[in-house]
């Protein structure tokens, strides 16, 4: 649930052959640009589709040298003496976040859950308050945009504008099998060098979807395309560095509010089974990555919840351990914080292994609400971490309502005061 991309973006004319900067590519399969990096840099290989400049020599898989960031895998963490919450149950090793002490994800890892989190993406991680207030508080990033299928599987063809800028033209119908990766790299190559941990977001989508796979009407080919889809994009960052891609929304919002499946080209064409080819496809594409169903309105112990853990239950009976998690979004009114544990109950009580609140944001951000959501994640052993949809009200995609933990000038809100607080 985002703002819909620009079809059409303008920029700068580039520098055509210059030399890749640290973190940035500099090689890996269908890759074009250049393979050269700045002095004192090494090309390292992370994968077939992916290689980054590095600094420093004979370290080929060494991330950031930031202080604060895990040179080797560190233990699944153990839950510290002051907590009265038990670890949670879900996922097994899971590298420990990069944040400051005292910050939320400090606060929230102490009492046993994972991450604390928030959605980023370029145009964010280019503000430098918003950069040191994730550094800082935040130990988990969701890209808000950049790896839905229309941001990497959609075609812009470049033209000179004019003498000083290229304009990127949308040629939709012509990108299949064309993927592009330049947003979706910018957030992973940041999340990877400051420490953070990423739920990749998200691969099968009815929403923010090109058309030419919606006017796909035959089985085979709309299974080939899911398949190639999912394999390309979680392929390309699995086992990457620290396999910081903790966890993917594999499939987002496919619920009608009545509990059965939305009306999208996946159902039309596949039926139910799109479920069970999309998680499997994930799972070969990233082994180590805990696969999720995503949705929102699960805000009350409702027909959509009832027909998701119905759902959850019926896919992973048929296929044991296709669907490792659920999510729920928590775009919330005022008020709605009340119901929060009931519904958190209610989905730990599916056959899954996780739970996760991932894009949470609350109208008017009252400090009640946001601590019951909170306090509903702590009691409830299958949660395993928070995501709020933004950082500060200036950037959320539903701006207005001022429903972040930090206000338009990236100063903590009483929300955030009161999380501190009772964490
Ligand atoms: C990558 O390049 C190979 C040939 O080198 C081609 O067969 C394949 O379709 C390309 N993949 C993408 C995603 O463009
Ligand atoms: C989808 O199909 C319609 C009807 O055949 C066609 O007009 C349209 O161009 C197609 N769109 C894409 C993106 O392929
Ligand atoms: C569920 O809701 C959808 C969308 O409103 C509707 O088309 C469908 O008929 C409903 N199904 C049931 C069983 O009520």
């Amino acid at each position: 649930m985002s703002k819909l991309l620009a079809l059409v973006t303008l920029a700068i004319a580039a520098n055509s052959v210059a030399a890749v900067g640290p973190w940035g590519q500099c090689g890996g399969l269908n890759y074009s640009g250049s393979t050269q990096c700045d002095a004192g840099l090494n090309c390292v290989k992370l994968n077939d589709w992916y290689s980054q400049c590095q600094p420093g020599q004979n370290q080929p898989t060494t991330p950031a040298p930031t202080t604060s960031v895990p040179t080797t895998p560190i233990p699944t963490p153990t839950t510290p003496t002051t907590t009265s919450n038990p670890a949670p149950t879900g996922t097994g090793w899971v590298p420990v976040p990069s944040a400051s002490a005292n910050g939320l994800q400090d606060k929230l890892y102490k009492r046993g859950k994972h991450y604390f989190g928030a959605c980023a993406d370029p145009n964010t991680l280019n503000i430098a308050s918003n950069v040191a207030v994730l550094q800082r508080e935040f130990g988990q990033v969701t890209p808000e945009n950049s790896m839905k299928w229309d941001a990497v599987e959609r075609t812009f063809h470049r033209i000179l504008h004019n003498f000083r800028e290229l304009m990127y033209v949308d040629i939709d119908a012509a990108s299949r099998g064309q993927f592009s990766f330049g947003n979706a790299d910018t957030l992973v190559n940041w999340a990877t060098s400051n420490g953070k941990l990423i739920r990749g977001h998200t691969l099968v989508w009815h929403s923010q979807l090109p058309g030419w796979v919606n006017n796909i009407s035959d089985r085979a080919t709309l299974t080939t395309v899911i398949q190639n889809h999912i394999q390309t994009v979680a392929g390309r960052y699995a086992g990457k560095l620290l396999d910081q891609i903790l966890a993917w929304d594999v499939c987002n919002e496919i619920f009608e509010e009545n509990g059965t499946l939305r009306n999208s080209v996946f159902n039309r064409v596949l039926g139910e089974s799109f479920v069970t080819i999309a998680f499997q496809a994930a799972r070969k594409a990233d082994p180590t990555a805990v696969l999720y169903i995503n949705d929102y309105n699960l805000d009350s112990v409702n027909s959509k919840v009832n027909g998701m853990v119905s759902l959850v239950n019926r896919v992973n009976q048929a296929n044991p351990n296709t669907i490792d998690g659920i999510g729920t979004q928590m775009h919330l009114q005022a008020g709605m914080g009340s119901t929060s544990q009931a519904v958190l109950t209610a989905l730990a009580a599916a056959n899954v292994k996780e739970i996760a609140v991932t894009e949470l944001d609350i109208v008017g951000a009252p400090s009640n609400d946001y601590t019951q959501v909170v306090r509903a994640c702590l009691n409830t052993p299958k949660c395993v971490g928070i995501t709020v949809w933004g950082v500060s009200d200036a950037n959320s995609w539903r701006s207005s309502s001022t429903p972040l933990l930090f206000d338009r000038s990236y100063n903590p809100k009483a929300a955030y005061t009161a999380i501190a607080n009772i964490l």
